[in-house]
């Protein structure tokens, strides 16, 4: 088995995927018929040509457009199960899902429909395959900390149903001081937190996303390179990366994939996994991020098999989850012949 193969063909967790970000032109069309919705866009194929971005901004201003398609249970049950399948075909066991609650209860959408929808989607997949999910509450931190702190008020009878907060939206000029108070009261629910940092943002955000929101991983970080300490700092603490190759060349914060820091993180020692981020709309799933990376870099096997791993071990999976997951990690005996003596 050569080391491609195996990157596509072995059990790991996505621990970065945004569930809005999962939603296809075609289905988006689809919705919006079934809404009595327009798009303000002719086409898929017109939808999918608009995919051209200068930076994090102009695909936001999209995603969010898009967005908007998404109106009842049914819609967000369609979104997540047509993303699991996905991920089932790229071998994906538990998958850690971003939702942006801010986004539809603007728009007049009960926070109940949208998680009744997504978990509607997972229980199918769970019913289907034995998927694994566990959702996660970003919040969106253009907003101030007090429509924050509101989404998470609304969101407090369903603690129960969530399995972690999250930030994200614009970085710059939001950094995660901002939100102090509402981590602080995220953390009171005994739920894992985590935030996007360091990804066009500078790596100052990272070590306040450690310190002040006192994260659990850092979605991005991949400008932690830009200071050596950080760097160390995350290796010493164990603290995993969500990286997302494809998605950093889309927004232009690498222009090449050889230009990505990944290899430098690894060389550190950083807890490195791979994710898709907003697989509709950044040229692909896990499996695309897996060839892209594998096309610049050309790692061996152990370098795979140490990735899934990470995955796995940084996921908010049961103990006995991640023990089955990662007794299933080992590459199966190599058939090569050696030479005769
Ligand atoms: N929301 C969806 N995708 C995002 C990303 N890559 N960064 C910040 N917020 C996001
Ligand atoms: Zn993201």
């Amino acid at each position: 088995m050569n080391a491609l193969d195996y990157a596509l063909s072995c059990p790991k967790a996505e621990l970065h995927l945004h569930i809005e970000g999962s939603l296809e032109p075609e289905l988006a069309f689809a919705l919006a018929r079934r809404n009595g919705i327009a798009l303000p866009y002719a086409s898929v194929e017109a939808l999918r040509a608009a995919y051209n971005f200068a930076d994090l901004q102009s695909f936001l201003d999209l995603y969010y457009a898009c967005a908007d398609v998404l109106r009842t249970e049914a819609d967000f049950h369609d979104l997540m199960l047509a993303y699991l399948r996905r991920a089932r075909a790229d071998h994906i066991v538990h998958a850690e899902i971003f939702f942006d609650p801010q986004t539809h209860t603007a728009r007049g959408i009960p926070f109940e429909t949208v998680l009744r929808g997504l978990e509607a989607g997972a229980a199918a997949a769970k019913a289907e395959w034995g998927m694994s999910t566990r959702l996660i509450l970003c919040f969106l931190r253009h907003l101030s900390e007090d429509a924050c702190l509101a989404c998470l008020n609304e969101a407090e009878p369903y603690l129960d149903r969530l399995h972690g907060f999250g930030l994200d939206s614009s970085e710059r000029g939001n950094p995660p001081a901002k939100f102090a108070r509402l981590f602080e009261r995220c953390r009171a629910t005994g739920l894992p937190v985590v935030a996007h940092a360091g990804e066009e943002g500078p790596p100052a955000y990272i070590h306040e996303a450690l310190d002040i929101l006192k994260v659990r991983r850092i979605d991005h970080g991949v400008r932690a390179v830009e200071d050596p300490a950080l760097l160390a700092r995350l290796a010493r603490e164990g603290i995993a990366l969500t990286v997302c190759p494809l998605s950093n060349l889309r927004l232009r914060v690498f222009d090449d994939m050889r230009q990505h820091s990944l290899p430098q993180l690894l060389a550190a020692g950083v807890k490195v996994t791979i994710n898709s981020d907003d697989p509709a709309y950044f040229g692909g799933y896990l499996g695309d991020n897996i060839r892209a990376v594998q096309a610049a870099f050309d790692w061996d096997i152990a370098t795979w098999q140490q990735i899934a791993r990470h995955s796995i071990e940084a996921s908010f999976a049961t103990a006995e989850q991640k023990a089955s997951w990662l007794d299933a990690l080992t590459p199966p005996p190599t058939t090569e012949k050696r030479p005769s003596p």
